[in-house]
């Protein structure tokens, strides 16, 4: 029967002009045309091996994806039950959360956001992408894009920071870099954006929870991520948690019908949230799971991440026609859409082949390490100077942490292959300097030992500590919030301890979210960060410390001084009343002062107005020359760029890079704008005393917005322009539009 059943297939498509010429859709209408009802249901099915037996519900027809199988001899069983023992043989998809590395684990994704290297980006993918496949995985749960301001919110940690530009960049980049150049023909492992949309903003910062956000700010900032990768050519995306305004994301009708399918023409395939579609009933948006099936298939989900409501429910629901066969059969395209456009039909076996040199893995993992460290302090401090220097000191709960140091989102990251800072300043500078190695504090939660004095006099002999501190990599990433983002344990003492020692102190945090820096940071010389740096954290920590490189990360999230603070950062609007920095502080205010209610500004009386670090702030060892900036145009049409040129040299003695930045503010608008907005950013490596001419451009869409109207336009008027070393440029010009 199947053979007969395949030949049909194949004649109907060998009936077309030709096999090559045959488009994708035309195969999928007619695998459609040919199945079941139950079948077209049990493509939509996706089941996880600790939950279902995978090999009974799949020889039944019931699975169209599995995810979590690792192991090519496991899947290969698995897909040999799909292909050989269903009547139709249609290959499975195997997913997984590849997020920042398979084995080999790269920065987690705000710390390559804050390499704004997207090449870097998306060799880190390909990477990926090779080792997962190379273990049965056809498809990864990356990239995330939720926009977030919040960084109590564990998982800021696996999103690309807080500016839509440079999140859509990175994640095309990874889109790429998982997928290969061509989306049509998928040569590496399907990518998936997450979560659409809105998730970043979870109100107080915590995970699942609601969120409020109009359709214009959706549409001006948090979408557009989305909108780059699906231009990208992403193959699929997942459906939030959050409920936006009472309308969670896994049953939102408007957003994915109206504005994914509709306004943006993406024939993609979507996935819920893991148990997403249920979860409509705990939203108390569903009564019982016949409805949250019938909301989720009629706004458009796809695919069922393990909840099992469409296999339980949507055949009758067709059959009593309360579901149009029409949403089965676009969902179900949608799906057989992605498989043919990964080749699943041709090959869906793995074969055996080499493991991918974990060696190239490394070294790639190494450079985009490097790459993301950001300093953000130096008094004179580093780099270090081996032949300078007798001793170093090393202490600190991230100093030989190999499992914290590569980050939330690790399922199968190979923890051997983590080489942490102490083993990486041995092996390479153990032959030079002597090295004085203790602790003090085993993790990043635990308290001062009370032997703390005795041990830290014992290493403030040496000629400089260098104290790594920061976040076990289990304190962010989902559902790990915090409501408070200061470090954790006894690592503020301990810092004040070595600070008071004397000994110069150079602080080295690694974590998954922006930290209440401001007292370690007043106890610091100088201060790396880097967000879990990953495998390679170790030698790219080395490298920076001892000055074979220079840092050259900026800030992809805005720094808080503290929780307080939150949400703070750059793109925001200017208010009716902004703060010019020089309002009243708390402890100015005078004993029995008068109340006023004139000039009040925007501002906290304990804080004053300023973040402790802007977006793409970062320091250098060497320093860099801004000049003869100039814009192309000072009036353009609608359709015209303006151009920015300007001459960057390097006037240091260290060869590094700088992020070159250009931010726009459109000054008056029917719908208020931004006070700056990311336009366009450029990364240049300069030898000491070299200079080069950079351009960068302000584009159509850069100056272009969802209006008063909601029409997505450009609005006649002057745009300032601002460049400069992070959002906190400088003026250069204005342009009239
Ligand atoms: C999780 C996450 C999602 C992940 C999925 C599968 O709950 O929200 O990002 O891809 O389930 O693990």
């Amino acid at each position: 029967m199947k053979r007969i059943l395949i030949i049909a297939v194949a004649f109907l498509i060998a009936a077309a002009p030709s096999f090559a010429q045959v488009s994708i859709d035309r195969k999928v209408d007619s695998l459609l045309a040919i199945m079941t009802l139950d079948e077209k249901i049990g493509q939509m099915n996706q089941l996880h091996p600790d939950i279902h037996d995978l090999e009974t519900e799949i020889r039944s027809g019931k699975v169209g994806s599995v995810l979590s199988v690792v192991g090519t001899e496991w899947m290969n069983r698995l897909q040999k039950i799909a292909v050989e023992e269903t009547r139709l043989g249609i290959p499975l998809l195997n997913g997984r959360d590849v997020i920042h590395g398979f084995r080999t684990i790269f920065p987690i994704p705000l710390g390559q956001a804050a390499s704004f290297n997207p090449e870097i980006v998306r060799e880190g993918a390909a990477i990926a992408a090779e080792e997962a496949y190379h273990e049965g995985i056809n498809w990864t749960f990356a990239p995330m894009l939720d926009i977030s301001h919040d960084a109590r919110w564990g998982r800021i940690a696996e999103s690309l920071g807080e500016d839509p530009l440079l999140a859509g960049i990175m994640g095309a980049a990874m889109v790429e870099g998982f997928q290969g150049a061509d989306p049509e023909n998928i040569s590496g492992i399907a990518a998936c954006a997450k979560h659409f949309v809105g998730y970043g903003a979870a109100e107080g910062g915590r995970d699942y929870n609601s969120t409020n956000i109009p359709e214009r700010r959706l549409r001006n900032l948090h979408l557009r991520p989305f909108k780059a990768v699906a231009d990208a050519g992403v193959a699929s995306l997942m459906t939030a948690f959050n409920d936006n305004d009472g309308i969670p994301m896994t049953g939102n009708t408007r957003l994915i019908r109206d504005i994914l399918r509709q306004e943006w023409g993406w024939d993609g395939m979507i996935v819920s949230d893991w148990e997403s579609i249920r979860e409509m009933i705990a939203h108390g948006f569903c009564q019982n799971e016949v409805e949250a099936a019938y909301k989720a298939a009629v706004a458009g989900v796809d695919v069922e991440m393990v909840s099992e409501t469409y296999i339980r429910n949507l055949k009758k629901m067709v059959e009593d026609g309360i579901v149009p066969i029409s949403v089965i059969d676009q969902s179900v395209g949608n799906i057989l859409r992605l498989k043919f456009r990964l080749g699943l039909f041709d090959n869906p076996y793995w074969q055996p082949a080499e493991a991918p040199s974990s060696e190239k893995a490394l070294k790639t993992a190494q450079k985009a390490a490097e790459e993301s460290i950001i300093l953000l302090k130096n008094t004179n401090a580093l780099p270090l100077n081996a032949y300078e220097i007798r001793s170093v000191a090393v202490t600190g709960p991230l100093a030989d942490a190999p499992a914290d140091q590569i980050g939330t989102w690790v399922f199968d990251g190979d923890v051997t292959r983590s080489v942490t800072p102490i083993e990486a300043i041995r092996e390479m500078y153990g032959d030079k300097v002597e090295i004085i190695y203790d602790p003090i504090l085993n993790y990043s939660r635990e308290t001062l030992p009370s032997d703390a004095e005795k041990r830290i006099r014992r290493l403030s002999k040496a000629d400089v500590i260098l104290y790594f501190a920061g976040e076990e990599a289990i304190l962010s990433g989902e559902a790990h919030c915090l409501s408070s983002i200061s470090l954790q344990g006894g690592q503020e003492q301990l810092g004040k301890l070595l600070k008071e020692t004397g000994t110069k102190v150079i602080s080295i945090i690694m974590a998954g979210r922006p930290i209440a820096l401001k007292p370690i940071l007043e106890n610091s010389d100088a201060m790396l960060f880097a967000f879990h740096p990953g495998s390679m954290a170790g030698p790219a920590l080395t490298r920076t410390i001892f000055g074979e490189i220079c840092p050259s990360g900026k800030l992809p999230v805005t720094f808080p001084v503290d929780e307080g603070q939150i949400p703070i950062y750059y793109n925001h609007n200017s208010t009716g009343r902004p703060s010019d920095g020089k309002e009243i502080l708390l402890h100015d205010i005078p004993l029995n002062a008068s109340q006023t209610s004139l000039g009040n500004k925007s501002y906290y009386l304990d804080s004053g107005k300023d973040p402790l670090f802007p977006f793409g702030y970062g320091l250098s060892y060497t320093s860099f020359e801004y000049s003869d900036i100039r814009l192309s145009k000072t009036e353009i049409n609608p359709d015209e760029s303006v151009e920015v040129t300007l001459t960057l040299k390097n006037t240091g003695k260290m060869a590094g890079a700088e992020i070159v930045q250009c931010y726009i503010q459109d000054e008056f608008a029917s719908a208020a704008r931004p006070v700056r907005e990311l336009a366009d950013f450029k990364k240049i490596f300069l030898q000491p005393g070299e200079s080069i001419e950079v351009k960068m451009q302000i584009s159509p869409s850069a100056m272009s917005f969802y209006d008063i109207n909601m029409n997505y336009s450009m609005e006649k008027g002057r745009f300032k322009v601002f460049v400069g070393k992070d959002s906190d440029a400088p003026l250069v010009g204005t342009f009239r539009l």
